[in-house]
């Protein structure tokens, strides 16, 4: 009785690194700090401890990121709702695709590709790492990179009204990124933001 506890308090913290999809808890979508308190709190953070999200620090993160608040549409606004970018995340375990519709992780790629992040001294300390890639066949270029601007904003305001840090980052080596990622010639990566625990 006492094991089989265990296993599930065990299961119910590190649940979220299994190597399979990820079924994420429902994002809690009140409180916070007010939003004047966590403009004045944003600031980039580059000195993580090595610890992992608990499951509702992570789906609220992913939410703020790229979730819905309404039917069809996000926490974020895009170019004639073309809604083209794709939030994934890395963690030292494989990388995932955010299913905001399903608030799930679908599994890509599994292995530790954190190499292909660059700046190892964020990436590899980092809890995990956002990056956001443009699908070039529903909108373009331009509008990906400036939507990919409004999820990392909400996430750095995120992370600033829970106590978390997050570095926005455009210095990874993007065909390394890409092929780890095994993305299509109509993907591109925009950006990738590291976030964690202030060091
Ligand atoms: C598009 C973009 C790319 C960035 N790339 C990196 C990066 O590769 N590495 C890094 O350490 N910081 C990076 N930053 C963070 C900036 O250096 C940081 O935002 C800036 O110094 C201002 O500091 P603040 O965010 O604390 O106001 C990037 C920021 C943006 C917006």
């Amino acid at each position: 009785m006492k094991k089989s506890l265990f296993i599930i308090i065990l299961l119910s913290v590190v649940g979220y690194m299994s190597a399979q999809d990820i079924q994420l808890v429902p994002p809690n979508r009140t409180g916070g700090k007010p939003l004047m308190d966590a403009l004045n709190a944003r600031q980039t953070h580059r000195n993580f401890e090595k610890k992992n999200l608990p499951p509702q620090i992570l789906s609220d993160m992913l939410w703020a990121a790229y979730g819905f608040n309404r039917e069809d549409k996000r926490t974020v606004p895009s170019s004639q709702n073309k809604q083209e970018v794709d939030v994934y995340v890395m963690f030292s375990t494989g990388i995932y695709f955010y299913d905001a519709k399903d608030n799930k992780l679908v599994l890509k790629e599994k292995g530790d590709f954190r190499a292909a992040l660059g700046q190892p001294n964020i990436s590899n300390n980092a809890s995990l790492s956002l990056i956001y890639v443009i699908n070039l066949d529903k909108n373009k270029r331009d509008a990906g990179l400036i939507d990919t601007g409004f999820s990392v904003q909400n996430v750095y305001l995120y992370c600033a009204s829970a106590g978390l840090g997050a570095v926005a980052r455009g210095s990874f080596t993007r065909p390394d990124l890409h092929n780890a990622m095994k993305l299509t010639d109509q993907q591109e990566i925009a950006l990738v933001q590291a976030i964690g625990y202030v060091k």
